[in-house]
């Protein structure tokens, strides 16, 4: 018998807490970290030199939409930046539970049409993933849209006291079979007219499951204040930590408000379990919604049913060769997606810079001419925002990007570098890392992203994907 599966030697190994970097190798054993520091001689399988590298926790994605791209697909857009679990099912959609009776409504038609929602328990969602096998892991939210149009004819209007009824029955299966949470998108349509009251009343399952609430909040703009509130008051009422996601201050109008909501948000976190994640970019993306629109100074097209050629193309110059006003041409583009450049990088740095902002790439798998966030988030904050442009050192960027999720998400045996924990790895270069999706070019792989290991197995190697699935879903609670 020998020792080790796999050792690596001469590491710099970054162990996910924000400590500085410590020489050293990290065996691997059964999928598991079996030691770490000095070895010395030992019997292993599989023996690697790797001076001159970063190892360091897996990274975590807290807020993805990738439900259904973890089930077609080999998940090089994540596994190429170092993630090793994603969080799926935010925003209020997620894939289950809902057997679709109609085609998905924007933008529950980002993660897939009506064939795909195909699932009546959230258990049964988790058991695919499982059964088929997946390449990183997934740690799954039940989102409230799906139970929204999964329970109710029409979703604009409150929903009726039977109708939350169901969404609660639903919602506590899931929180049964391991789903980690809740999330909501109170600024789109299919949810914008619940009140608080009903996603309260929702919220309350979720304390004594120990699971934890994400929410797009109703407004990122004029009424960020209000929402941020609402956000905060139905975390206390339910007893639940809320995460707020991709954190923002959007519209020209609203430039600099972070000097403002960033302490509002450091405050109230002295006072209730808060967490918030953010994405490396002054754009943001989804559905092409004409309103939306009307708000950004410019406005990329990233998809079209209506009109797929002009994906990757500008709405303005879409509406010149057309003869249009904007507003006719994204509806007739309809159904559709859109980049939105509305923020300001001051305000996208300071997020970024506050101590608990984690990253969440809000990337859209399906998109046919993604945002770059989609394959170069991690990368960036690691390589630009981190060493060159140096609003933290390395392994804080690191820190946000393994303890603190997993510490904020409850995923345990993962996030650190420590014995018994899970062997979800990243080996990567510090001088050369670098996020190279661009918003012309937005499906490139990052540089500088040596190997990635999930469970001990590697996925990610020479540039590309292994095909390896030792991915699972992390269900809630369980050291798995
Ligand atoms: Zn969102
Ligand atoms: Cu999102």
């Amino acid at each position: 018998m020998k020792d080790f599966d796999l050792v690596l030697r001469n590491a710099a190994l970054y162990d996910g807490t924000g400590a500085a970097p410590v020489a050293g190798d990290l065996a691997v054993s059964k999928g598991r970290i079996a030691a770490l520091g000095a070895l010395g001689r030992c019997d292993a399988d599989d023996e690697i030199d790797v001076a001159g590298l970063a190892v360091a926790p897996g990274f975590v994605d807290v807020h993805t939409h990738d439900d259904r791209a973890l089930m077609i697909g080999d998940m090089a857009m994540k596994a190429s930046q170092g993630i090793t679990t994603v969080v799926v099912g935010n925003c209020g959609v997620s894939l289950a539970p809902w057997v679709a009776d109609r085609a998905p409504p924007p933008p529950l038609d980002l993660i897939g049409g009506r064939e795909d929602f195909r699932f009546a328990k959230f258990g049964d969602y988790l058991d695919t993933l499982d059964r088929e096998g997946i390449a990183l892991n997934a740690a799954c939210l039940c989102g409230h849209m799906t139970l929204r149009v999964g329970a109710m004819d029409r979703v604009d209007r409150p929903a009726e006291l039977r109708e939350i009824e169901t969404m609660r029955a639903r919602l506590g299966e899931a929180l049964d079979a391991g789903a980690i949470g809740f999330s909501t998108g109170l600024a789109y349509r299919p949810s914008m007219a619940a009140p608080t009251s009903e996603i309260a009343s929702l919220a309350e399952l979720l304390g004594p499951a120990k699971a934890i609430h994400t929410t797009h909040m109703r407004d990122e703009s004029a009424h960020i204040d209000e929402a941020m509130d609402e956000a905060f008051a139905i975390g206390r009422h339910a007893g639940v930590p809320v995460v707020i996601s991709h954190f923002k201050a959007s519209g020209a109008a609203n430039f600099g408000k972070t000097k403002h909501t960033i302490p509002k948000l450091a405050d109230a976190m002295a006072r209730q379990p808060l967490g918030v994640d953010v994405y490396p970019y002054a754009a943001s993306s989804t559905v092409l919604d004409p309103e939306f629109a009307a708000e950004a100074p410019r406005v990329l097209v990233t998809w079209s049913k209506a009109e797929p050629s002009q994906a990757g193309r500008y709405l303005d110059d879409i509406a010149k060769d057309w003869g249009v006003d904007r507003t006719t041409a994204a509806e007739r583009l309809q159904p559709a997606g859109a980049v939105y450049f509305a923020m300001d990088e001051a305000d996208v740095r300071r997020i970024l810079s506050f101590r608990e902002a984690m990253i969440g790439s809000d990337g859209l798998p399906h998109d046919s001419h993604p945002h770059p966030r989609l394959w170069g988030s991690f990368p960036r904050v690691l390589g630009h925002y981190a060493r060159d442009v140096g609003l933290f050192p390395m392994q804080e960027a690191i820190r946000r990007m393994t303890s603190l999720p997993a510490d904020r998400f409850g995923l345990k045996g993962r996030g650190r570098l420590l014995p018994g924990h899970h062997a979800d790895l990243v080996l990567f270069d510090p001088a050369t890392v670098i996020d190279r999706a661009t918003f012309e070019h937005p499906m490139q792989p990052a540089a500088g992203i040596d190997t990635v290991f999930v469970a001990g197995q590697p996925v990610w190697r020479d540039g590309k994907t292994t095909g390896a699935k030792p991915g699972r879903a992390l269900r809630r609670g369980a050291f798995q």
